[in-house]
């Protein structure tokens, strides 16, 4: 197959990642859990092709310095590395990359992590290789850690491991669960993820204690989730989105991702608790707050909170697939 289309969605995680014990291989310090959400979708189509690697972005042709395209360019440089190792003829061919995102990209709705699974799925459709879920999540994982998890349905559970072999995600069974995403702000974020991640490690008083707090968390997670426990998972969840930002602002010179209609959304959160209404709150490296519920809750904690999201509505999400290939007529679905 010279050209492949796939399709995936980003992920919010419960457990979060949050910095490297390797950087070049992207193995983080602690393993993290998520969600695969079924809206936002990246379309990405792969097409090998004889001129330079090239990248065009939402209808924009992107220059090749652009640092988007050699990041993918990077990318294609490990797809091609694999395509060697196993002696295919494909491993010398550059690629005309073609992707859409539903999404606000780099505003905190994991638009790299959609991104890149569903790049690792189409480039290793269109070069040939072979790959299982655990090895594909792996690929996905060398472009933004997060990826990792959006090769996973559902709910996934990315191990840290030790090494590129061992460090992938797979799913996990997980009550059935809504988020509710309240976009306060859509424009890119002032200080990417990796950098975000780089400064806590170099600066942060308190990098040690969130790589226990993490391997904590997630292993609380882990059980409440085998004993369908919403209400743990909740807790847990939004605890440690706060121990997340609490690692962060103690960099130097300060990072700060909250805005103040973020926390809003928090107080506004804690008010449907005291209410009677279970529901818990999370944030990525970004202003945009995602409240997780029960299903059958969910359309009224959206109401509830349409008032602080930038359109005036609250998007209500529920769990989504994998990242898959889809034929090329599919591709505008
Ligand atoms: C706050 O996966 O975007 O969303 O591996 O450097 O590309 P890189 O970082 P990325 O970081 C995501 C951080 C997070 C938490 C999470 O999704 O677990």
């Amino acid at each position: 197959m010279t050209q492949a289309t796939a399709r995936a969605y980003p992920n919010i995680a419960l457990v979060k990642y949050w910095g490297k014990a390797d950087e070049a291989l992207i193995i983080p310090v602690a393993g993290s859990m998520s969600m695969t959400l079924d809206d936002y979708a990246t379309t990405t189509t792969v097409r090998l092709d004889d001129a330079a690697d090239a990248l065009n972005l939402n209808g924009t042709e992107l220059d090749h310095t652009d640092s988007a395209t050699q990041r993918v360019g990077a990318f294609l440089d490990i797809v091609r590395g694999l395509a060697q190792e196993r002696g295919l003829d494909t491993a010398a061919a550059h690629a005309q990359v073609t992707t859409v995102n539903e999404g606000p990209t780099a505003a905190g709705m994991a638009s790299s992590a959609s991104g890149f699974a569903a790049l690792a799925q189409a480039a290793s459709a269109a070069y040939g290789l072979d790959l299982d879920t655990r090895d594909l999540s792996r690929l996905a994982r060398r472009g933004s850690g997060s990826a990792c998890r959006s090769v996973i349905n559902r709910f996934a559970v990315w191990h840290a491991g030790d090494s590129d072999e061992t460090s992938y995600a797979e799913e996990i069974a997980a009550p059935d669960l809504a988020m509710i995403a309240v976009t306060v702000a859509s424009g890119a974020k002032k200080v990417s993820s990796r950098a975000g991640m780089r400064a806590t490690a170099a600066t942060s008083p308190f990098y040690r204690a969130w790589i226990t707090t993490t391997e904590e968390s997630l292993n609380e997670m882990v059980r409440a989730c085998a004993d369908a426990d919403f209400t743990r998972i909740g807790e847990i969840t939004e605890a440690h989105a706060m121990r997340m930002h609490a690692v962060i602002n103690a960099c130097e010179p300060p990072i700060r991702y909250l805005a103040p209609a973020s926390y809003q959304v928090f107080d506004a959160v804690a008010e449907l608790r005291a209410n009677g209404v279970e529901a818990y709150a999370t944030a990525d490296a970004g202003p945009n707050v995602v409240v997780i519920s029960r299903p059958e809750d969910a359309e009224q904690i959206a109401g509830a909170l349409g008032q602080y999201a930038e359109n005036g509505e609250a998007k209500v999400l529920r769990p989504g697939p994998g990242a898959h290939v889809v034929n090329a007529d599919d591709a505008a679905d």
